[in-house]
């Protein structure tokens, strides 16, 4: 399916530059951790945070890993598809040149990667969000070399910027007594400290040229099945739930603030909370069977950290909230992205041409289910 829009894609390109010299398209440049991740952390030979194992990767395209850490797409795939924008490739991705960013953006995200630098060293390699920034000014010299300098200002101060992390920030860092902001800090300072440093890092990538940008806020992370496990009763962690508000709250006071002070700026905040959390007090109102273990498991040993190919998959991966310990199935991704689309108020790119499909159904090299 998307592989016939790509005519259709040249010849509007092709009129746009016949017609006006230099339009260039409207792409994505994505921020993020593992919920966002295409693909880098595969392509980074030591990290321990990878989705390049089956079953990783059922619902999209081939069937085979491709970097997503669920079994279909990600929310921001879903966004993307939803208001006309070309999926990015992952920054690793070895065939991306200027003439593919210019198309398509690129994609930065990180597996264990978080707002913190310090976050996620358990994970030994990954992308926290100052080295995405950095990689993303090397791309900036990229499509200057080939463009030049004002062609490229415009390309970047005409894309779309999304920033997604956060939640590792507390799951792989602060809640984590391993790691020493866990005791330098309490609650509503650590909430404030990685404010504070996304603030420098959203204004750093101000002065880079960006304008349209979106900062995804964080999900119940309390009730991922890796926190339910931590408790005898297997309920929602509240302090991590608390946590993810205090984070919601104060990251779109300081994103309204800024972007009332940053020129010509719309950064947008946007979160699924409230929706997600529904969905898991009360699964069988939107369609699921399932909000509290994941799709893929080992057995019943939990928690496995990921899904392996020893795993067995639920019988129906539509009915799951979750798909493995941390990350959630393609089809709660796809709530939260109506969610999202909603918050934010998106409007389509790019002439509006008709959202790609969902992903093709894999084909039959899945494990017997279990149930
Ligand atoms: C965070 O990492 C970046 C490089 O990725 C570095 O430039 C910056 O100084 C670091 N910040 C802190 C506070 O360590
Ligand atoms: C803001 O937009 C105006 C009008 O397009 C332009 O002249 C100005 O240089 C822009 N300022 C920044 C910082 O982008
Ligand atoms: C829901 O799950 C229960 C138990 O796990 C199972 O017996 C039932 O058949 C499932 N229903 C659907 C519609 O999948």
């Amino acid at each position: 399916m998307r592989f016939f829009l790509v005519p259709t894609t040249l010849i509007v390109t092709i009129l746009g530059v016949s017609l006006n010299g230099c339009d260039a398209k409207v792409v994505q440049f994505i921020f993020g951790d593992s919920l966002s991740d295409v693909g880098n952390n595969n392509r980074l030979s030591r990290s321990l945070a990878k989705a390049n194992l089956p079953w990783y990767g059922i619902d999209f395209g081939n069937g085979l890993p491709n970097g997503r850490f669920s079994n279909g797409r990600t929310v921001a795939d879903i966004i993307g598809d939803e208001t006309g924008l070309p999926r990015p490739p992952p920054f690793l991705d070895p065939s991306l040149t200027a003439d593919v960013i210019l198309e398509n953006g690129v994609n930065y995200a990180s597996g264990g990667g978080g707002i913190l630098n310090e976050t996620g060293t358990y994970f030994i390699q990954r992308f926290c969000l100052y080295k995405q920034i950095e990689l993303f000014q090397g791309t900036q010299q990229l499509i200057r070399n080939k463009i030049g300098t004002n062609a490229a200002q415009k390309f970047f101060q005409e894309s779309q910027y999304v920033v997604a992390l956060g939640s590792n920030d507390f799951i792989n860092n602060y809640l984590m007594p391993v790691y020493s902001d866990s005791w330098k800090y309490n609650d509503e300072a650590f909430v404030n400290y990685m404010a504070e440093t996304l603030r420098g890092q959203l204004e750093l990538l101000h002065s880079l040229g960006a304008r349209q940008l979106m900062v995804f806020g964080l999900g119940p992370m309390g009730c991922i099945p890796l926190q339910r496990v931590l408790s005898s009763s297997g309920d929602c962690q509240d302090r991590a739930n608390k946590l993810a508000l205090s984070f919601n709250q104060v990251i779109s006071q300081m994103l309204e603030k800024l972007s009332g002070k940053l020129a010509n700026a719309s950064y947008k905040f946007g979160d699924a909370y409230d929706v997600v959390n529904d969905v898991i007090s009360n699964p069988h109102k939107y369609g699921f069977n399932n909000s509290d273990s994941p799709c893929c498991s080992f057995g019943s040993i939990r928690p496995a950290l990921t899904c392996i190919p020893a795993s067995t998959l639920c019988s129906d991966r539509s009915k799951y909230v979750f798909w493995d310990e941390y990350h959630p199935t393609d089809t709660a991704n796809q709530i939260i992205a109506k969610e999202l689309i909603k918050k934010f108020g998106f409007s389509r790119a790019n002439g509006g041409n008709a959202p790609s499909s969902a992903p093709a159904i894999a084909p039959a090299i899945a494990p017997s289910p279990r149930d």
